[in-house]
């Protein structure tokens, strides 16, 4: 979908969006469109239940006698409420709501409000945002769709003073899709197709934006010690994988001067999950082909900083895997010793992703020493139990850490909620085969425990592990979010990045 920003003017034809505030009060360009169509649009309102409400619609089909096919009216709400959340949803509501009605293009004309802290230009920049994530449609396999079940709408002109301000807004923001897209795109691919070696080539694509990719194979991890990795894909004919991505966008350090430390991001990137030789039951099973969604995750946001240049020294680090059962697979019971020397009894071989990442984690943290890192995994059904699909579940050893990424998350509308852990979660995993086991005792605060088992690589870097498991995948549609994939995590980190990591 391509985004236009033109200077404001009253179009003659096509189909034609404008906003209506709480109280059925129309914005400037509202009233002059009514009023050359002799009130059509007054007259549509009043005979309907359109208050102008955060995110009702309504539309009026051919006004007047002219070439205006359509006007869809939009509400806004309260000036005071107009935020650029609720204008997001607006551009996503906007794209639903006329994509399939039959026009390639569309006008969006978008006014200076009186009571709103967001200028014309601003609005246009947050809406065109929210049109481009709801875009989003995973359709590359499906060759019989009929023509018209196919999404028409390619452009959208959007109208304000300021066009040219709006469109150096949105920049940012195109290529922050641009993340969030890939990462939607990665977690669709099943698993015949997106495996540990076609998930690094995806990686190694970033390449072309500047970002520094290196990828490793089995025999160079072998030669680092990482047994907890290695262990989880020896069931697997795939090969398992790992990719390091760097992005530097700050400032060179002055001369003499260190470079700054850089902030670091984990994936658990198991391209396919079937719980191996602890296996899992069949119905759902499917689901786990996004059991790579942390890693998509990294890979996306990596994208996304690249792509808008961000000033910050940014590491991505992905372990990429197959969990399978198979003649060569880990059984329960087996005893790996990972990168960091300390040893791990494999009670079930379906808490896999905590093995992945603690070689990630550890790796991570004595090569780059970065100022924190954050991990993302789908590791726990339990956090479904706890948070639903409505909020990611953080666990952290660092407050000020956890503050901003929840602060972050509320910004974005990508919701943490800080879990516990302590010490009397972290005894549960002791183990009396080895220095530790992979689960727990019984059923009790399995997110917790699978994060203190974390936290047990990361030694005293600053550090928050994000359960995705509840958030990775939607079976509804929000606006800006449509069904599958919805790239949860990009905007958050990217946010967190840009509100505090990065030199302006
Ligand atoms: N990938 C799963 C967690 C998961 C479940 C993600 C549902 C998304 C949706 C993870 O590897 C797993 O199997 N976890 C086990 C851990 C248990 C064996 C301690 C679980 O949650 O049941
Ligand atoms: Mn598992
Ligand atoms: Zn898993």
């Amino acid at each position: 979908m391509k985004v236009v920003f033109a200077k404001p003017s009253l179009p003659e034809k096509g189909v034609v969006v404008v906003g209506v505030l709480d109280g059925r009060k129309l914005t400037a360009s509202a009233a002059a469109l009514d009023k050359n169509h002799k009130g059509a649009l007054t007259r549509a309102v009043k005979a309907s239940m359109f208050k102008g409400t955060k995110g009702q619609t309504l539309t009026v089909l051919a006004p007047g006698d002219g070439k205006i096919s359509r006007i869809l009216a939009v509400g806004l709400g309260k000036p005071k409420e107009i935020n650029d959340l609720a204008l997001q949803s607006a551009g996503g509501t906007i794209y639903a709501a006329l994509n399939r009605v039959g026009a390639t293009a569309i006008s969006v004309l978008v006014d200076d409000i009186g009571g709103c802290t967001f200028k014309a230009a601003e609005q246009a920049a947050e809406i065109a945002f929210g049109a481009r994530l709801r875009s989003y449609r995973f359709d590359k396999y499906r060759t019989k769709e009929k023509k018209e079940n196919k999404p028409v709408l390619k452009t959208i002109q959007i109208q304000c003073a300021g066009n040219a301000r709006a469109k150096t807004l949105y920049q940012a923001k195109d290529k922050i899709s641009d993340g969030v897209f890939l990462t939607r795109d990665l977690v669709s691919e099943p698993a015949n197709i997106l495996y540990p070696e076609t998930l690094a080539k995806q990686a190694q694509t970033l390449s072309k934006l500047g970002v520094k990719v290196e990828v490793l194979g089995e025999a160079q991890m072998a030669k680092l010690g990482m047994g907890a990795l290695l262990g989880v894909g020896q069931g697997s004919i795939r090969e398992s994988k790992m990719v390091v991505m760097q992005w530097n966008g700050a400032d060179k350090p002055a001369k003499g001067k260190k470079a700054e430390a850089p902030v670091a991001f984990v994936g658990k990137g198991v391209t396919f999950d079937t719980g191996g030789i602890s296996i899992k039951p069949s119905g759902g099973m499917e689901d786990m082909k996004w059991d790579m969604g942390g890693s998509g995750v990294v890979i996306g946001l990596m994208k996304a900083l690249a792509g808008r240049k961000a000033k910050v020294n940014a590491i991505g680090v992905v372990g990429l895997v197959e969990n399978m059962p198979g003649g060569n697979a880990q059984r329960p019971g087996d005893i790996v010793t990972s990168m960091s020397g300390q040893t791990i009894e494999v009670l079930n071989t379906d808490a896999e992703g905590r093995l992945v990442l603690a070689d990630m984690l550890w790796y991570t943290k004595e090569r780059f020493k970065p100022k924190f890192m954050v991990n993302l995994a789908t590791l726990t059904g339990a956090i479904i139990v706890c948070l639903g699909n409505e909020m990611a579940g953080l666990f952290s050893n660092n407050d000020q850490l956890s503050e901003r990424l929840t602060e972050a998350g509320n910004k974005v509308d990508e919701k943490l909620w800080r879990m516990p852990m302590g010490d009397v979660y972290d005894k549960m995993i002791n183990s009396d085969a080895a220095d530790m086991k992979n689960i727990g005792a019984g059923r009790g605060a399995g997110s917790t425990t699978a994060a203190q088992f974390l936290q047990r690589f990361v030694d005293k870097t600053p550090w928050a592990h994000l359960d995705i498991a509840g958030v990775t995948w939607s079976k509804s549609v929000k606006p800006t979010v449509p069904r599958g994939g919805t790239g949860f995590g990009v905007r958050l980190l990217d946010r967190l990045v840009a509100d505090h990591y990065e030199k302006k």
